[in-house]
């Protein structure tokens, strides 16, 4: 016969496991359609103090088969001082992905934010680009062979486009900054993929237009770029049809791929937010996108500037929401039509 004590060690126990255990979301994973086409699907802004909840960690890995980090790999964070690196928070990172057979996407080499200050100091254009190759090669010597591709240089573009933005390279060096960086990310590893990243793409045609212009210069200056990764950080209002196909087939002819980098949607309407998930990636995989990510997966850590939206796929307690069921429809029909 049970005691009053065994009982409630057991029911302490089940309690203990429910915690652990995501919800179940009834279906294969987005990993496992994923895989039958080679294709990568992956979530970024994946803070590796995150991993410490074990439904985090078990969501991640269950679903998405690549993974980068949020801020982590930013110049500051990583590299707050000259020489000096904080390698353990993204080595975490590289350890989980390599654990659970996934792979690392770097990013923010150069971002629109977040250098220190012993680089902020430096005037001087030269010194500065010894600055970068440094950086850069200590960042990408250490995860040669861990981390596959990266985004060079984000946000080179004003948000709502309208020229380049006068961060502290362009202050610096000029423009030029944008091909040293390719250049010498190139030199740091031959081997990984180098991505431009940029937003609003989709939604602005002029700034659309500005990036195509920018990109195809870079490449008929013999710049080492293998793509351009849209972050697709989408508020309110859904991608018109036809404009990924377009940009896809665009970059397709000057030899580039297209990602999807971190793709989110902030709306309060559910409905709208379902759709437009549904809607993207059923146009990428069509289009030929083979990589894409999505800026975190639970609104338990989302990133959002809409107040009250809730952009990711999984609740703040790692239920499926309709929006990863209209991922996992779209991702699905669409192995099930090309096999
Ligand atoms: C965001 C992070 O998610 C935030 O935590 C931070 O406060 C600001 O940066 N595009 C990018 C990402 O390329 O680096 C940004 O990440 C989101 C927009």
């Amino acid at each position: 016969m049970k005691t009053i004590a065994s009982l409630s060690v057991a029911l302490l126990v089940a309690t203990a496991t429910c915690e652990l255990a995501a919800p179940s979301t009834g279906t294969s994973s987005l990993r496992e359609e994923a895989q039958k086409k080679d294709i990568l699907i992956g979530s970024g802004a994946i803070n590796p103090d995150y991993l410490n909840d074990t439904r985090f960690a078990a969501v991640l890995a269950e679903q998405f088969n690549s993974l980068s980090p949020e801020n982590e790999m930013k110049w500051v964070f990583l590299n707050p001082a000259e020489g000096q690196y904080n390698w353990q928070t993204i080595d975490r990172l590289v350890d989980f992905a390599e654990h659970h057979d996934m792979v690392v996407k770097g990013h923010g080499l150069i971002s629109s934010c977040c250098n220190p200050d012993y680089l902020l100091k430096i005037t001087d254009a030269e010194a500065s680009r010894t600055a970068m190759k440094a950086h850069f090669e200590a960042v990408m010597h250490r995860y040669h062979g861990k981390v596959d591709r990266w985004d060079v240089v984000t946000e080179v573009l004003e948000t709502m486009g309208g020229g380049l933005q006068h961060n502290y390279f362009y202050n610096v060096t000029g423009p030029d900054y944008i091909e040293d960086a390719f250049r010498i990310a190139r030199a740091a590893d031959p081997s990984a993929k180098l991505f431009i990243n940029e937003n609003q793409v989709e939604a602005i045609p002029s700034k659309r237009q500005e990036l195509y212009d920018l990109v195809s210069g870079l490449v008929a200056k013999g710049v080492p770029i293998d793509g351009v990764a849209l972050q697709m950080h989408i508020t309110e209002v859904a991608v018109v049809p036809g404009v990924i196909t377009e940009m896809v087939d665009s970059y397709e002819a000057l030899g580039l791929e297209v990602a999807i980098a971190e793709l989110d949607v902030h709306t309060l309407n559910n409905t709208l937010e379902t759709e437009i998930y549904g809607a993207v990636i059923a146009e990428a995989l069509s289009a030929g996108i083979t990589d894409i990510s999505f800026w975190g997966f639970t609104d338990k850590h989302a990133y959002t500037w809409v107040p009250g939206a809730k952009p990711l796929m999984f609740d703040e307690n790692y239920k499926a929401k309709t929006e990863f069921y209209a991922t996992h429809k779209a991702l699905s029909g669409f192995i099930d039509t090309c096999q």
